[in-house]
């Protein structure tokens, strides 16, 4: 078979499941990943040939796509902060809006130009993004990370290996801990925030392929992890140390004012590009 007529079979196939412009973009990931091709030559030589192997393959590809697996989990990777990430079922695939948290911290600590060591802890780090985001643009920076899944972890020291950064990962539950075991500048947290009763708004890609426990929290105590992260924060920043979180957007004014109410004293609320209130920033 050759390229066009495989291009025909991808769009046809998936062309029930998801709009053109998503099929498009799915085409020049699998394209790139599968036949070594940027999309221009892809469409500039579309005779030619595609082995069986590689054939086979692609079908795989299709076949899974076509139940809503997410094409970053497919591919086995994705970019995020312009670094590259291996991601699998076991940890989140890391999204934009926490690329404008990650800038925040970055913004943040350039415009405070100290000169001392920043000491940075990232609570639940799933692929690592965060922590590994901060790393690889603050070479002078300590940083550790936690989360309560060993899988993740794992994941989590490959991509810290694969962008050649140092980042001391731990397991551990953050719920169970009293204590942690360092002073740190700054704490960074993108919990599980969202409500069972949220489920039903999440695409299907979400649903049935990232992991639950990276996600979901119940409707009767949805600020669960803010309240354990907060208390925790202000016993383990230094003074003026300051804590940035991923929020719910319906949640801000709670999760704010839970924050106050553990002793922060100063709390800034932060929209993403779309004008949607998604982070955090508390001041011990
Ligand atoms: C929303 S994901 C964020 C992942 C990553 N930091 C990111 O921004 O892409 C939340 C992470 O918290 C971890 N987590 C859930 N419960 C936890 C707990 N009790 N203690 C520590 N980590 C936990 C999950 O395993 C998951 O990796």
């Amino acid at each position: 078979m050759n390229i066009i007529s495989f291009k025909t079979y991808f769009y046809k196939e998936l062309s029930e499941v998801y709009p053109e412009t998503e099929i498009s973009a799915f085409w020049t990931l699998i394209v790139e990943k599968y036949l070594g091709l940027d999309r221009l030559n892809a469409a500039l030589y579309p005779e030619k040939e595609i082995t069986n192997t590689v054939h086979i393959a692609l079908k795989k590809v299709v076949a899974r796509l076509q139940q809503n697996e997410p094409i970053q989990y497919i591919l086995g990777e994705t970019i995020f902060f312009g670094l590259p990430f291996y991601v699998n079922p076991t940890v989140l695939i890391p999204r934009p809006e926490t690329e404008e948290l990650v800038n925040w911290i970055l913004t943040d600590i350039e415009l405070a130009k100290e000169r001392k060591t920043t000491h940075i802890l990232d609570i639940g780090t799933g692929s690592g993004a965060i922590a590994i985001g901060l790393a690889a643009n603050l070479p002078s920076a300590l940083i550790d990370a936690i989360d309560i899944s060993a899988a993740a972890i794992q994941t989590a020291i490959k991509n810290a290996n694969l962008n050649k950064v140092q980042v001391s990962f731990m397991e551990q539950d953050i719920l169970s801990c009293d204590k942690l075991t360092k002073q740190y500048d700054v704490i960074v947290s993108n919990p599980p925030y969202v409500r069972n009763s949220e489920k039903k708004q999440m695409q299907a890609n979400v649903l049935n392929h990232e992991p639950q426990t990276a996600l979901y929290v119940t409707d009767k105590n949805p600020l669960l992890f803010y309240k354990k992260i907060g208390e925790l924060a202000y016993k383990n920043l230094l003074d003026n140390g300051l804590l940035y979180v991923e929020i719910n957007e319906f949640l801000a004014t709670e999760t704010a004012e839970l924050f106050e109410e553990i002793g922060f004293k100063t709390t800034e609320v932060k929209k993403d590009i779309f004008g949607r209130n998604r982070m955090i920033k508390t001041q011990k």
